[in-house]
């Protein structure tokens, strides 16, 4: 027999290279978002001057560009940075894997080469640390950094201001935030607000037009020559911009649709299959979702599932009967029931909706399932 690799590696695929759809590829050109990269770039060019620059916040709902963009300012600055006379270090920091304070400063320092642990000091060694490497430097010219903390509102809530405080009171180092939300400001107390003067940049959703023109050029290097039939990259691009104008969204449904055809073994991908792709990541969104609940909730969703199939109506006090038999005695309490109520609603996985029972009789609270049966019976009971 053949090795089984073999004989699948030389199976035709519409995809000349399926990397460049892939979320951690940068690519060299970001169409509809040279506004927003010339703002930061007129900021940072300050650092080229040997002086720091202003603060930036970019904010934007998922999926418009905002780290592509800072990350293309990056490189562009390192690029332009090499043969001048300026000292400048740019570092890119998720704030969902560096949490609080400590750890973002204490990978700061390490990246640029002191020798911090990222637990056991206490949090002022760890700033005192990072901000001698601004005192004295080798190289007898100004150091400037720019750290880019990409998702701060993450560590906004859970660990405070405080890291906003200590790098915007640090002398040559400027913070670019990245947020999701505009209200991020909010966990923000007065004092920190007067030292981070920054500058604000907002990207907006992508409309069904420019999600095209990005999906084109993207497709252009990704997938092969006239598989593609006219209709794929414009519907792609219409249901994106229904949710929000998410890049990440149409390039998803794209590269999907691209897989469903290869499986299909069909050399051009189709409409259909982009519909199909619509359904295999909703699926997969949900099923991630739920397979990453705590046990408890995911008890609380069995209840719910089970009264669903029985067509029954839910209300809080049924359900938590249903629970208790699911829980055989390891069960939370009544009360508890109610967070995971609001948690599961927050999600979008189940609905609440208050109605009166007529005079006297007050008000209740009915559940109603939001999503499909079999994708959560799937995902309950795989
Ligand atoms: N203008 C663009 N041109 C080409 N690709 C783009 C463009 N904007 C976004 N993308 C691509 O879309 C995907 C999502 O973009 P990005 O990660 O920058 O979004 P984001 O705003 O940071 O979203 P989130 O808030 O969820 O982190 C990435 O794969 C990115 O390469
Ligand atoms: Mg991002």
């Amino acid at each position: 027999m053949e090795n089984i690799f073999k004989g699948l590696k030389n199976r035709g695929s519409v995809f000349k290279d399926k990397q460049l759809l892939d979320h951690r590829f940068l690519p060299h050109h970001l169409p509809h978002r040279e506004e927003q990269i010339t703002s930061i770039a007129k900021y940072w060019i300050e650092a080229l001057n040997n002086v720091t620059p202003s603060d930036i916040t970019i904010y934007g709902k998922t999926g418009t560009g905002k780290t592509a963009a800072a990350k293309f300012a990056m490189n562009q600055l390192k690029e332009a940075s090499i043969n001048e006379d300026v000292f400048i270090r740019t570092e890119y920091i998720r704030c969902t894997d560096y949490t609080t304070e400590y750890q973002v400063i204490a990978r700061l320092c390490q990246q640029m080469g002191r020798d911090v642990p990222y637990r056991g000091w206490t949090k002022a060694e760890v700033v005192n640390t990072f901000r001698d490497i601004f005192k004295k430097n080798a190289f007898g010219k100004n150091l400037i950094l720019i750290v880019v903390l990409d998702e701060i509102d993450i560590l906004l809530k859970n660990d405070g201001d405080g890291i906003l405080y200590t790098l915007t009171r640090t002398d040559n180092v400027s913070v670019l935030s990245i947020s999701n939300h505009v209200e991020f400001k909010k966990f923000i107390k007065p004092r920190v607000k007067s030292s981070l003067r920054d500058r604000e940049i907002v990207f907006p959703p992508y409309g069904a037009q420019q999600l095209i023109d990005i999906l084109e050029e993207r497709a252009r290097l990704s997938f092969n020559k006239n598989t593609l039939d006219d209709d794929v990259v414009p519907y792609c691009a219409a249901l994106a911009a229904k949710i929000e104008g998410d890049a990440r969204y149409a390039l998803d449904l794209l590269r999907t649709a691209g897989e469903l055809a290869d499986e299909d073994e069909s050399k051009k991908v189709f409409g259909a299959y982009v519909n199909d792709a619509k359904d295999r990541i909703e699926h997969n969104k949900i099923t991630d979702i739920i397979m990453t609940l705590p046990t408890q909730q995911q008890r609380v969703l069995e209840a719910i599932l089970k009264l669903t199939q029985r067509k029954e109506e839910i209300i809080s006090g049924k359900l938590y009967d249903a629970y208790e038999k699911i829980s055989k005695g390891d069960s939370v309490s009544y009360r508890r029931i109610f967070d995971f109520i609001n948690e599961l609603e927050m999600l979008g996985i189940i609905s609440t909706n208050t109605v009166s029972r007529g005079r006297g009789k007050g008000r209740t609270n009915i559940i109603t399932l939001q999503c499909d049966t079999d994708i959560l019976t799937d995902a309950l009971y795989s």
